[in-house]
């Protein structure tokens, strides 16, 4: 199954190191990163799942939960996860699935039998409280990824459902935002926009960040 942006994600019922989870009962009303890895006991995921757990303040001040999945099975991820905390210097506060039965990864299309075969790859999805799926990205087996730029995404996905913003590149909060093109109504701009804006072309104009 392929899922795109906008699709609601699936329910599932999975064993996980904290106990089974029933997916949309544990997002309950949050945001959720979901994020898979080939394999337990493997030098990069170990230290991508100690960032995670090291960025908790963040999720948490954005009302995120973050969960992390492979296929291997629960006494591996315990076992592990004790090596996770003496290396990198952490408490892990987030379950990791154990998929051992695929249940999960093939609904969420986690394994691409062309890049490594019968693990799931590296893929994080962010799903918002209404559990649409909001952002999906594929990495490499080889390449950890960057979990600020998740931060960074949520940050804009947040704001930009409340606000008639979009964010241009490198935005980052407190930034300047740009105004949807939609907007085009003198009464309309100045209502959302109280703060002023500079045209630079009819199609690009900048704003200050509205809830700064
Ligand atoms: C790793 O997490 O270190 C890793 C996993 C699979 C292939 C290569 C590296």
């Amino acid at each position: 199954m392929t899922l795109r942006l906008g699709d609601t994600v699936p329910n599932f019922t999975q064993a996980s190191s904290e106990g089974e989870i029933n997916f949309y009962d544990w997002a309950g009303d949050s945001w959720v990163v979901l994020f898979s890895h080939p394999k337990d006991y493997t030098p990069v995921c170990t230290t991508e799942l100690g960032a995670v757990a090291r960025l908790k303040s963040e999720f948490d001040k954005r009302g995120v939960k973050t969960i992390a999945l492979s296929v291997d099975d629960v006494d591996s991820h315990m076992g592990w996860i004790k090596d996770i905390e003496e290396t990198q210097n952490v408490t892990l506060n987030y379950p990791i699935l154990a998929d051992g039965d695929r249940k999960v990864s093939d609904i969420y299309d986690m394994i691409h039998p062309n890049s490594l075969n019968n693990l799931t790859i590296r893929t994080v999805f962010v799903i918002d409280p209404e559990k649409k799926l909001r952002l999906s990205i594929t990495y490499p087996a080889s390449t950890g990824r960057n979990f600020n730029e998740i931060l960074r995404v949520i940050d804009s996905l947040q704001l930009t459902d409340k606000y008639s913003v979009a964010t241009p590149v490198d935005w980052k909060d407190g930034d300047d935002c740009v105004i949807v093109p939609s907007i085009t109504d003198p009464a309309e701009l100045a209502e959302k926009f109280p703060k002023g804006y500079t045209p630079i072309k009819p199609y690009l104009r900048m704003t200050p960040q509205p809830n700064k």
